[in-house]
């Protein structure tokens, strides 16, 4: 570690003056680094996933006063594509009933109107934090009929355990 490479007895190249051992550890540390670049670089420019910018933005204070937020729910917008706008608020969700048919695409867009919140979805990808100031979006496709019970994961307050809501999927052909 401390070879200074003066020895004039130790021939060798320019690196040998590189304990083994932290050569090692900077050959794994540049490894690393490309590998977290990489995914970094596929996860943003391939797959599209990006941090929440300016369009994301709202004003927590008035963002239920008009605009889609106002009107908390579900909307068709296309053939078996849905919208859901949500508020998560102390301490429920609004709406924190929802019904969709069998293989429907839906798309959450969830806000907070005081403190920060979570929702998580059981058995889809769905998991977010609810940022007052934000609006969090992820989409999800329920292929399986059946009951998808949500909650707030994230502790906001005395009632945070009781903050939770139904997703239910409805079977094909009713
Ligand atoms: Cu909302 Cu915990």
């Amino acid at each position: 570690m401390t070879d200074d490479g003066g020895d004039s007895d130790r021939p060798g190249s320019a690196t040998d003056w590189i304990d083994p051992l932290e050569r090692n550890w900077l050959r794994f540390s540049i490894a690393l680094l490309v590998v977290f670049s990489l995914a970094v670089g596929i996860t943003g420019f391939v797959l599209g996933f990006q941090v929440p910018g300016e369009h994301d933005r709202v004003d927590p204070n008035t963002v239920a006063d008009s605009g889609p937020f106002s009107e908390p729910g579900i909307q068709k917008i296309g053939s078996g594509e849905y919208e859901v706008y949500m508020l998560a608020k102390q301490f429920f969700f609004e709406p924190r009933e929802i019904t969709v048919p069998q293989g429907a695409t839906v798309t959450f867009h969830v806000t907070s109107t005081d403190v920060q919140h979570g929702l998580k979805i059981q058995d889809t990808n769905v998991n977010m934090q609810i940022v007052p100031g934000h609006v969090s979006t992820l989409t999800a496709t329920f292929d399986e009929a059946g009951e998808y019970p949500f909650i707030c994961h994230e502790f906001c307050g005395l009632a945070h355990a009781g903050m939770f809501g139904t997703l239910t999927v409805e079977p094909e052909g009713e």
